[in-house]
């Protein structure tokens, strides 16, 4: 093994945003893998702080606020507690679960920013912006609303259009409209910061490009390799909006830091309150070459930890960079995207409330497909499959098997005319110092689904070597071989103990319960010692079967929570068009609609989406061109009665005066229907 180049280590995993539940994706993608490498650097007895917390502000937030109708510190505190109560549960072992809401977040987070001020590290910009005049507000992108240049769908946002997928920007949409109060933003000039990473475009190249181009995973490499190849550009640290960190200095009322400026300083404000709690000195994990700083995170995370963060901490100057940052693929689910707002996806709390003793099964099954190299999949089936035919059959085989055997045939107690045990057979010696060694191997170059593998190989070895040894034939010829192959298996079940602690620390601690162990972690320098005399503990089984029918109930579970979400979607769908804000009565009042039949319809030659209608208004017979060609064949509207608009201005339309307008009703889909009266009414009645 290498030498030991670091005296301690920072090992950080993405702060989730405290918007709603956390999936098992987000687990697989940074928090497992994270607790995997420190649990691992623990047992090697290295000084290590495992740092995470709630990233609290931002739109993200503001969003689910308004969506669940009430204020962001509510949605944080509820979800707050949620995701770190489901952390717990699946044993992630964060030395610090810290909230990017507490004053001291604040205060580090603004000190942050005055450093970086006053050595004049940003560039203030004025540039134009849309604000809601009515609502007094700079309005973000995803509160803009109007029609996409690029499908015409009037609902797109600022940011993009869920549409055609087209990625906009606010001015490029055609008609904005805020959704706070309906009404049609206007441009204002407003002054940001900006991080200027143009001027660190060379140094992020020999740092990253240069520096890390053997030790970087290919995908985190890559992703940087096209970010710094494609040119760097100034980024805005600041925001005009009221949920956040106010921005430290004079003229900066109502505007608060970006969310991913101080999101990652989250890493260091939770060092500093662990420091707090634990007399520590934060400094030395933060600031001391002699730390080594690694970041867990999904792909969609990478520009941030790799780029912005460390020209962040490189303008400072004060703060060690991260040595690597081992970001994970994303896991699909059962053949498609895993999203929580399409209700596609296992949350963390659905899992722990199904399967409130079945951790570990979740914990190995994620590692086992972990997306360390390119998406993966899971699939129920095959959850169902690994815990029946590794979990079941090879490591609780082998444990159950062993503890059993011991207890029938020597009362489960150690006998030896030496003092202690040791392990006898020199092939299992030899085998078991190679799978240490790829062990470690595998934990050093964060390849935690071969590390996994490696852990299962001694409890294979263990059953090739029972069933060589078959000590339940050889306790009537040889009882003392009997006795010796027992033995040795016990003392590779101490092995196994040490070795799938990381992955699955509630199983290593009923193993060690069985061998009567006392203490809960073995070392990797430390060996189980059973001394003469020492007493087993009774077996007990480490893991149950699965059985078919919970399988499918999931399944069917998962196929019920989409439907359920998409028509509650539907239900919800006419607030998809924002309210437009307050008119007059008098405004009202002066528009005239009567209903009218349609006595005529022909399709509009050369358009798709035209009827050209006549229509009996009781006071005339005129013409109406009307956009529902595409919802209607022009002969099964004729003799239905409509609402019209009768004092619309003439206009226009491919060469046809069109004289009024027809009312229609349109939902979420864009499914039409005319708006007529219930029941019969003599053309020309007023609708009012
Ligand atoms: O993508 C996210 O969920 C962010 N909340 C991650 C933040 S990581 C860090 F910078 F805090
Ligand atoms: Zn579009």
């Amino acid at each position: 093994m290498e030498a030991q180049k670091y005296k301690r280590y920072t090992i950080t995993a993405a702060l989730p945003y405290a918007n709603g539940p956390k999936h098992i994706g987000h687990l697989a993608g940074a928090y497992i893998p994270a607790d995997l490498y420190v649990r691992y650097l623990r047992l090697k007895r290295r000084d290590v702080v495992f740092v995470c917390g709630s990233d609290e502000h931002g739109t993200a937030i503001a969003n689910q606020a308004m969506k669940e109708g009430t204020t962001p510190r509510a949605i944080i505190d509820k979800y707050h507690e949620l995701i770190k109560y489901c952390f717990n549960k699946l044993n992630i072992s964060f030395n610090i679960y810290h909230r990017t809401s507490e004053p001291l977040h604040h205060e580090t987070a603004q000190e942050f920013f005055k450093i970086l001020n006053d050595k004049g590290d940003f560039e203030e910009r004025e540039s134009e912006q849309y604000f809601d005049e009515q609502a007094g507000v700079f309005l973000a992108d995803r509160y803009i609303v109007g029609t996409c240049p690029v499908c015409s769908n009037d609902n797109a946002y600022g940011d993009q259009c869920e549409k055609c997928g087209s990625s906009l920007s606010p001015e490029e949409l055609i008609d904005p409209r805020s959704t706070l109060s309906g009404n049609k933003p206007v441009l204002k000039p407003t002054k940001h910061w900006y991080l200027p990473l143009n001027k660190y475009e060379s140094w992020l190249r020999e740092w990253i490009l240069e520096g890390h181009a053997a030790d970087w995973k290919t995908n985190v490499y890559g992703q940087c390799k096209s970010w710094i190849d494609g040119g760097l550009h100034p980024r805005a640290v600041t925001r005009d909006l009221d949920w956040g960190i106010k921005v430290p200095v004079e003229g900066a009322d109502g505007k608060v830091l970006y969310v991913w400026f101080d999101a990652p300083i989250g890493y260091i404000s939770a060092t500093k309150q662990w420091a707090l709690d634990n007399g520590q000195d934060w400094k030395s994990y933060w600031q001391d070459q002699e730390t080594k700083l690694v970041h867990f995170i999904g792909k969609d995370n990478i520009v941030f930890h790799c780029i912005v963060f460390p020209a962040m901490l490189k303008a400072h100057g004060e703060f060690i960079l991260p040595e690597n940052v081992p970001a994970n693929e994303f896991m699909n689910l059962e053949g498609d995207k895993m999203s929580t707002s399409r209700g596609w996806s296992i949350e963390m709390h659905e899992y722990l409330e199904d399967f409130p003793n079945r951790v570990d099964e979740l914990r190995y099954y994620l590692t086992a497909i972990a997306p360390e190299t390119s998406d993966s999949e899971f699939t129920w089936k095959d959850y169902q499959a690994r815990v029946n035919n590794e979990l079941v059959a090879i490591l609780g085989n082998l444990v159950n098997r062993v503890m059993i055997l011991m207890h029938k045939f020597f009362e489960g107690k150690i006998e030896t005319t030496g003092a202690a045990i040791t392990l006898t057979d020199a092939n299992l010696k030899a085998e078991l110092d190679r799978l240490y060694d790829e062990l470690e191997q595998s934990f050093e170059s964060y390849k935690f689904r071969q590390a996994q593998q490696t852990a299962m190989e001694i409890a294979r070895l263990g059953n090739r070597y029972l069933t060589e040894q078959e000590p339940w034939k050889t306790i009537k010829t040889n009882p003392e071989g009997a006795r010796e192959a027992l033995h040795n298996c016990l003392v590779l079940m101490g092995h196994i103990a040490t070795c799938i602690q990381p992955f699955m620390p509630g199983t290593a601690q009923k193993i060690l319960n069985m061998l009567n162990w006392s203490g809960d972690t073995v070392y990797f320098d430390e060996e189980l010692v059973f001394e003469n005399g020492h007493q087993l503990n009774a077996a007990s089984l480490l893991f149950e079967k699965l059985e078919d029918e919970v399988i499918e109930r999931q399944v069917q579970k998962l196929i019920a929570k989409k439907a359920a979400l998409e028509t509650a979607v539907e239900e919800a769908a006419p607030n998809l068009v924002p309210a437009k804000s307050n008119i007059s009565y008098e405004q009202f009042a002066a528009m005239d609609i009567r209903t009218g039949t349609i006595l005529t319809a022909e399709k509009v030659a050369k358009t798709k989406k035209l009827l050209k209608l006549t229509i009996d208004t009781g006071l005339d017979q005129r013409t109406v061109v009307s956009g529902i060609a595409e919802y209607f064949e022009p002969e099964t509207v004729i003799g239905k009665q409509v609402s019209i608009l009768v004092n619309l201005e003439p206009r226009e339309i491919k060469g046809i005066l069109s004289q009024g307008m027809i009312l229609m009703a349109e939902n979420a889909e864009g499914k039409l229907t005319f708006v007529s009266p219930g029941e019969g009414m003599h053309n020309g009645s007023v609708v009012r």
